[in-house]
């Protein structure tokens, strides 16, 4: 493979397309806010300068990498493309209008991949008469840096496709694992809600502060970081829909959202970086 066309410029949109262009790809992208791509290989090249800067990329090797990244301005974009990548907003008619006009210019092959975090595979593979070209490609944030791809099937993926999914992983430096049935949340995050959610309800009983249920995870089970740092770092908005997703669709209290993260996001306390929001928790004090 060698030219990748991503949909999307937002967090892992932009992510996918640096990683793809750093490991030789050439990169066409498109985003319909005004900006977006622009932004996108402009983060790049920001995180290129940086490297240089600290001696771990020469000049050259910026600009080579730079120079495959492009913008799509439209879908004749994507007519020779080897892979696709869609990292749109998490709603499934956007996702199935782009897969329908996916479906219209790309040619019959083109291994068709969506990142979504939650959606089902399968609904929107049907948005295309060539479902068994499509699955689940599943990054994690930063993609550039986790190691990890979740590759999902959807019901009619076929063995081939997948197949097209693990090399190109290889080649974009990453581990894969495949998730043979298209279920909520796939594996990883159907691991890690009710390690999440435990962590919460333990602060809400005043089990231990929140230092505590994270210092015991991490020593005691030898994770890096603890559950409810981690929880902020991947926004408490984004778990709670992810909860609230998983909870509708199994019907099980195994991820039933806590109160404790539900007020927190009403009030604004969104996480993302700012290991504070269970920090400030009053049983804490
Ligand atoms: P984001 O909100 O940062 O970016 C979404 C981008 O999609 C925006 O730039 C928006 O303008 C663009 N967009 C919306 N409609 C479009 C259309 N019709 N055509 C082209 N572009 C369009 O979202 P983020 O976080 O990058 O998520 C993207 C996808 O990746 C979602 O499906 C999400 O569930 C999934 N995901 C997110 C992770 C995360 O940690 N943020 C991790 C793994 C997967």
């Amino acid at each position: 493979m060698k030219r990748i066309g991503i949909i999307g410029a937002g967090i892992m949109g932009s992510g996918i397309a640096y990683l793809a262009a750093l490991q030789g790809f050439e990169v066409v992208q498109y985003d319909t806010l005004e900006g977006a791509v622009t932004r996108s290989h402009a983060k790049a090249l920001q995180r290129m300068d940086q490297a240089v800067d600290a001696g771990k990329m020469t000049a050259q090797e910026r600009d080579l990498v730079y120079r495959r990244l492009t913008e799509a301005h439209d879908w004749n974009a994507f007519k020779d493309v080897d892979a696709i990548i869609e990292a749109v907003v998490e709603v499934l008619d956007v996702k199935i209008a782009i897969f329908q006009k996916l479906d219209a210019v790309v040619p019959a092959g083109v291994l068709l991949a969506t990142n979504t975090s939650s959606l089902s595979i399968t609904a929107i593979a049907q948005a295309t008469r060539r479902p068994q070209d499509v699955l689940g490609l599943h990054f994690f944030n930063p993609a550039p840096v986790m190691k990890l791809i979740e590759i999902v099937r959807g019901e009619e993926t076929s063995d081939v496709t997948v197949e097209k999914a693990q090399a190109l992983a290889e080649e974009l430096g990453k581990e894969t694992i495949v998730v043979q049935k298209d279920t909520p949340g796939f594996v990883v995050n159907r691991v890690l809600m009710p390690l999440f959610i435990e962590a919460m309800r333990m602060l809400e009983e005043g089990v231990a502060t929140a230092e505590d249920i994270d210092k015991g995870v991490r020593l005691g089970l030898n994770h890096p970081m603890g559950p409810l740092t981690l929880a902020d770092f991947t926004g408490l908005d984004v778990d709670l829909h992810v909860m609230d997703y998983m909870y509708d669709e199994f019907h099980d209290d195994r991820f039933a959202a806590p109160l404790v993260l539900r007020r927190l996001v009403r009030a604004g306390h969104t996480g993302k970086k700012s290991g504070r929001g269970f920090y400030r928790y009053p049983s804490n004090k």
